[in-house]
């Protein structure tokens, strides 16, 4: 949705806006890479009209509504232990701290890892149905590593009330199972487990606090999509609905 429309792909590399800190993500993408981690583009440079390349990866990427191959166990262990496998890289590179990361979906702790944030469907290429590779950092920033399993919970259980799932997520999903599935192929330490619930409310809060700040700026994808989607309602729904289960996440998790 943010660069809707202006992502191209030219052959074996995309071509999109550069965001404003391209130059330290692309430092990132490169010591991520140095370090062994094959699973994110890698970025090829800067273009005089403030767009970047970056390596192309093939595969399949999964758009709203979500087919059944999106929900599948195995599609979901896949994500987790990609993102494990991203934490254990991006823990070992140093952050550059003046390097003006996105605040719009940060950890509000902060953390002294670099984190996706945004590991929604759209952003991770499938081949045969496991995740292979996250693209799309613009959002990364420090931040604690069970900050980025609750952002990623939100998408891939997902953690939403059953209305708000419909229409986009194929119906019948179990929340306390996927979440469980998830916690356990991303290997979540048991401290954390009784944690993730309270920081998957925190996530959802800044999640709507980054849709408030573009519809009141006034940005018409969003616009729209708060619109189609039932408007503030929706987030009230889904919050009240995660409140509710706290409990019975809670329990999944530890059991
Ligand atoms: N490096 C890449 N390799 C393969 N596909 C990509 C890559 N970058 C972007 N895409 C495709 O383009 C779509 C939009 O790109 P993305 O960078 O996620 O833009 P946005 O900021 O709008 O979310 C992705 O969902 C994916 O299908
Ligand atoms: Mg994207």
């Amino acid at each position: 949705m943010a660069n809707a429309g202006a992502v191209f792909r030219r052959g074996a590399l995309v071509e999109r806006p550069a965001p404003r800190n391209a130059r330290a993500l692309h430092a990132y993408l490169l010591a991520l890479k140095e370090h062994g981690f094959d699973a994110a583009p890698v970025p090829v440079g800067l273009t005089g009209d403030g767009r970047e390349q970056l390596t192309f990866i093939p595969g399949e990427v999964a758009l709203p509504p979500f087919r059944d191959w999106v929900m599948t166990r195995a599609a979901l262990e896949s994500v987790g232990s990609l993102l494990r496998r991203l934490h254990e890289t991006s823990a070992a590179v140093a952050v550059d701290s003046r390097a003006g990361w996105s605040r719009d979906l940060a950890d509000p702790e902060g953390g002294r890892m670099l984190c996706h944030n945004d590991v929604c469907p759209e952003n991770v290429v499938f081949r045969g149905g496991r995740a292979a590779a996250l693209i799309d950092f613009d959002l990364a920033a420090p931040g604690r590593p069970l900050w980025d399993v609750a952002m990623t919970a939100r998408y891939w259980v997902p953690m939403l009330d059953p209305g708000s799932a419909a229409g986009f997520y194929p119906s019948g999903l179990d929340a306390p199972a996927r979440l469980r599935i998830l916690a356990d192929s991303y290997g979540l330490p048991p401290r954390d487990r009784g944690e993730l619930p309270g920081v998957i409310e925190q996530a959802t809060e800044v999640c709507r606090a980054f849709v408030a700040r573009r519809v009141a700026g006034g940005d018409p994808v969003y616009c729209q999509a708060l619109a189609e989607r039932g408007g503030w309602e929706r987030w009230d729904r889904m919050q009240t609905w995660l409140a509710d289960h706290r409990k019975t996440f809670t329990a999944a998790l530890l059991r």
